[in-house]
């Protein structure tokens, strides 16, 4: 076992008046190591104990300071360098805009590195020995007493002057503390292996703990009744019909509700013989058209049907629909072209109903009778 050594000499007190005045002739006799030990701050003691201000407050003024620095230059950096982006017409870089990020980032740095700096540089977190835990005095200035300790590294200590001293300012007890010599030459011990995988332990149980009980024991399906239906979807495999397609052909020799098939694919002339265009020419009937006609057709047939392409010989120009030749169609005959198709003319019967399409006839015969005026139009 190693020798025990003095540390101090302690004095406990019943009031608080008692141990003030004790600090106050604790500093008159000269004494800088020694300390006050209360159960709650007393007010007074810091002038008591003609206390330096706590050097706590140049860390938050540094680390607070350096926050708004890097705050500002962040800032200043995403949105005036690398992400420069106009914001109701503000300069890249706006002060006031970047005010409130500055003022939380000086805050958060602040209060951080006080208290880290408290814990590992100022208490010299994780060393947590001292020579006064686990004693009487240390017991009972905790609870209901008041206590001073006068060190015996002070430069004026001297166990029978510092024993006069304490018995001078009425100490209730007085009291020598010893302790182990390994305990003097203690380093930090921050980095030993043993705190670093008790570090590394904590780390892994809380973020294990919060993964399982997050993810696995609270985890909840997410609310998908909505979209995830009984029900067929198209392109859906099925699993009621053989075959697994769930899109069904429908069946032969019916049509669907609301639909009249063609009649007459790949017959267009037929289609202009048989087929009466049965939309009425309105005012309202020709602005869907031209509104058809212009989305759908007028890309490649130009707007007033000359066949003057927009599309830049993308696509072959077709011809223009006031040749002899369309004019004299009927319109179930250009019917059949939009139903149909003719040749690289795709159908455009799944864009236009079968009224649309019929409104855009319309539309193109209005087209050629303003290119072909003839005189009775203009009267
Ligand atoms: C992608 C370009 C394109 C679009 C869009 C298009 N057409 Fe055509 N159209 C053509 C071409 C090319 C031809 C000539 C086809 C051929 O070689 O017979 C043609 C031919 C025609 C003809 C026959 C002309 C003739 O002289 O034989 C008519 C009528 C016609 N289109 C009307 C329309 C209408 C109405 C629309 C709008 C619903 C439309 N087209 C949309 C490219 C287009």
């Amino acid at each position: 076992m190693s020798e025990k050594i003095l540390y101090s000499y302690t004095g406990i007190f019943d009031t608080p008046d008692e141990v003030t005045h004790a600090a106050e002739e604790a500093v008159k006799q000269g004494y800088t190591k020694y300390d006050v030990n209360t159960p709650y701050p007393l007010h007074g003691m810091n002038k008591a104990m003609n206390l330096p201000p706590s050097k706590l407050g140049y860390v938050a003024l540094i680390f607070g300071l350096s926050g708004a620095l890097g705050g500002l230059l962040s800032l200043w950096w995403v949105s005036a360098i690398d992400y420069p982006l106009v914001i109701g017409g503000k300069p890249f870089f706006s002060f006031p805009a970047y005010i409130p990020v500055i003022f939380e980032v000086t805050v958060l740095s602040a209060a951080i590195a006080t208290v880290l700096a408290m814990l590992f540089f100022f208490f010299k977190l994780p060393n947590n020995a001292h020579p006064l835990h686990a004693t009487d005095y240390m017991k009972k200035v905790s609870v209901d007493k008041y206590g001073i300790v006068i060190q015996a590294d002070d430069p004026k200590f001297d166990e029978a002057s510092v024993r006069k001293f304490l018995e001078r300012v009425h100490a209730k007890e007085i009291n020598a503390v010893y302790w182990v010599e390994e305990e003097i030459t203690h380093k930090h011990k921050i980095f030993e292996p043993k705190f670093l995988t008790f570090l590394l332990v904590v780390v892994i149980i809380t973020s294990g703990t919060t993964y399982f009980s997050l993810n696995k024991l609270m985890f909840m399906l997410p609310f998908n009744w909505m979209m995830e239906q009984q029900k067929q979807n198209p392109q859906q495999k099925s699993l009621v019909f053989a075959d697994g397609f769930g899109m069904r052909k429908p069946v032969e020799g019916t049509i669907a509700r609301g639909f009249l098939p063609y009649e007459f694919q790949g017959q267009p002339d037929l289609a202009g013989e048989k087929l009466i265009n049965p939309i009425p020419i309105s005012k309202e009937s020709l602005q869907l058209g031209q509104t058809k006609y212009d989305i759908y057709c007028s890309p490649c047939h130009g707007y007033q049907g000359e066949g003057d392409s927009r599309l830049r010989g993308q696509f072959p120009n077709p011809p223009s629909l006031h040749s002899e030749k369309v004019r004299t169609w009927s319109d179930g005959r250009i019917f059949a072209v939009l139903t149909d198709g003719q040749n690289i003319m795709p159908s455009y019967s799944t864009q236009l109903t079968v009224d649309e399409r019929w409104t855009v006839i319309n539309y193109v015969r209005a087209l050629q009778r303003a290119l072909n005026a003839k005189e009775s139009d203009l009267q």
